[in-house]
């Protein structure tokens, strides 16, 4: 769409502006520009015809990140599918901060290095999820401003989440609570997963799901001279470590007793599928300082087999004890990990995480005991890929890039989409723009201009898809 090109500097200023409000939904201490994040999306929406609200949320009532919630009118004839698009506003933290090139929440442009990213848009939250979330308002703004109509007739609600990044702990509330409304619709739209490659545009048909969890084990009640008592009492940074290193064995196979009860196996044919897309499993290791003796993980499988198929266990932080300057000779009360694990197919996170409490009580070093919290957690997803809105996504990136779109699942999770699934019954199609090197949720996240061109385009042309009446099981 011509607007698209002829106003893409004003369209990125816009990302710009949103991307200077650090919307860190995981620290309290950013509540009120995490507000504002919402504020300002809202302010968007509404200015381009749609009805928009700001709906609080949380339990007890309130005490969540708001989300922005609005509706586009249909024109009397529209005869597509009802389509909500999900994006989240808020990011994740910042550190380490002193990674950073330029400050995380002052965006700036940075030019194309040969060989390396093309020009692109440096701040945090730029391609998780704002960037991508933008492709999507610039694209309803193109069709208002060409046909007078905000999204171009079709019908559209639109979800705007302030606490993807957390864990989405206020979701379920607000889709328990706005059933009718959400019911109504036919699909859900989200553009927060990546491409196969530059200019590789791709639909995501699968994310896993997350179990995350939190673990200490206590020993003595109090921190002791480990030469007093080193050899005398539980060590519980040594318990701990014992303990967790259990949880794979030879095979690298998670140990946890029906870890593997409902993963369905990889079918041949979508072995083979994945093979075709040639993913150089090396390269990527490369591009992140690693050889080759790196690509390790279970056994029997494929780099992009164990990222899209298989489920894993893994340590996201781990902490006790002395950390500071110098040395100091102490055996400390208690010691801490943060273990998650990504779930596919049918894996519950509720049963996976009891399940691993269970372990760790049937594993309880001896003199220690433990404290077992649960985070939060969200099922895996993967749609059906002959539906006609995944077609209707299939064409709008053929009409924005010129090239077929590869059908690839994604390692991440986006907890929305299981319980759309699971409470609704609403599949949904992630069309993202994303690239392997964006280094999201890491220092200097980038989205390339490229990546956000081809996102507009391809959401404009997937709005064209409805109003032609496409993408529809009614058609
Ligand atoms: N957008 C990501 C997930 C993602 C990234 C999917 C790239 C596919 C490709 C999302 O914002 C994210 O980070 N999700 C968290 C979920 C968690 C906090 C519940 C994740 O996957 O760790
Ligand atoms: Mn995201
Ligand atoms: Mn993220």
């Amino acid at each position: 769409m011509e607007w698209l090109g002829k106003n893409e500097t004003a369209s990125v200023a816009r990302l710009i502006e949103w991307l200077k409000m650090p919307s860190i939904s995981t620290d309290p201490a950013y509540a009120k520009d995490v507000r504002k994040a919402a504020e300002w999306a809202h302010e968007q929406l509404k200015g381009l015809g749609l009805d928009s609200r700001i709906v609080e949320v949380g339990n007890p009532a309130g005490t969540g990140h708001p989300i922005v919630l609005a509706h586009s009118t249909p024109s009397p004839d529209y005869k597509g599918p009802h389509v909500l698009f999900y994006g989240h506003y808020d990011v994740q933290p910042v550190d380490p901060i002193e990674l950073w090139e330029s400050p995380p929440f002052e965006p700036v442009m940075k030019p194309a290095v040969k060989g390396g990213p093309g020009e692109r848009i440096v701040a945090r939250g730029a391609v998780d999820d704002k960037g991508q979330v933008m492709t999507f308002i610039e694209a309803i703004r193109a069709w208002k401003e060409t046909t007078g109509h905000a999204t171009g007739g079709a019908k559209f609600t639109v979800l705007l989440e302030g606490e993807e990044e957390s864990g989405s702990v206020s979701l379920p509330g607000f889709v328990k609570e706005h059933q009718r409304a959400l019911s109504e619709c036919d699909v859900c739209l989200i553009s927060d997963t990546g491409m196969l490659g530059r200019g590789k545009p791709a639909i995501t048909y699968g994310v896993r799901g997350l179990a995350y969890t939190e673990i200490t084990l206590h020993a003595a009640n109090q921190d002791l001279h480990s030469g007093l008592w080193g050899g005398r009492c539980p060590n519980p940074i040594t318990e701990l470590t014992k303990v967790l290193s259990k949880l794979w064995d030879k095979k690298r196979r998670v140990t946890i007793p029906g870890f593997y009860d409902d993963v369905i196996p990889l079918s041949k044919k979508e072995r083979k599928n994945w093979h075709a897309l040639k993913f150089d499993a090396k390269a990527a290791l490369r591009q992140i300082g690693l050889k080759k003796e790196a690509d390790v993980g279970e056994h029997g499988y494929t780099a992009m087999e164990r990222e899209w198929g298989r489920p894993t266990a893994e340590i996201n932080g781990i902490w006790g004890g002395y950390t500071g300057k110098g040395a100091k000779t102490v055996i400390a009360a208690k010691a801490s990990a943060k273990v998650s694990f990504r779930l596919v197919a049918d894996q519950d996170p509720g049963k996976i995480t009891k399940a691993f409490f269970k372990w760790c009580k049937e594993h309880t070093p001896e003199g220690c005991r433990w404290e077992l919290n649960d985070h939060h957690g969200g099922f895996g997803v993967t749609v059906p890929i002959d539906s006609p809105y995944l077609k209707a996504a299939e064409k709008a990136l053929k009409t924005a890039t010129g090239k077929s779109a590869a059908l690839i699942k994604s390692g991440g999770s986006i907890p929305v989409a299981g319980l759309l699934k699971s409470e609704l019954g609403i599949d949904t199609i992630f069309m993202g723009f994303g690239l392997d090197d964006d280094r999201v949720h890491s220092p200097n996240e980038k989205f390339e201009v490229d990546c956000f061109r081809i996102g507009a385009k391809a959401h404009a042309a997937f709005i064209g898809e409805l109003v032609a009446g496409h993408g529809t099981d009614r058609e």
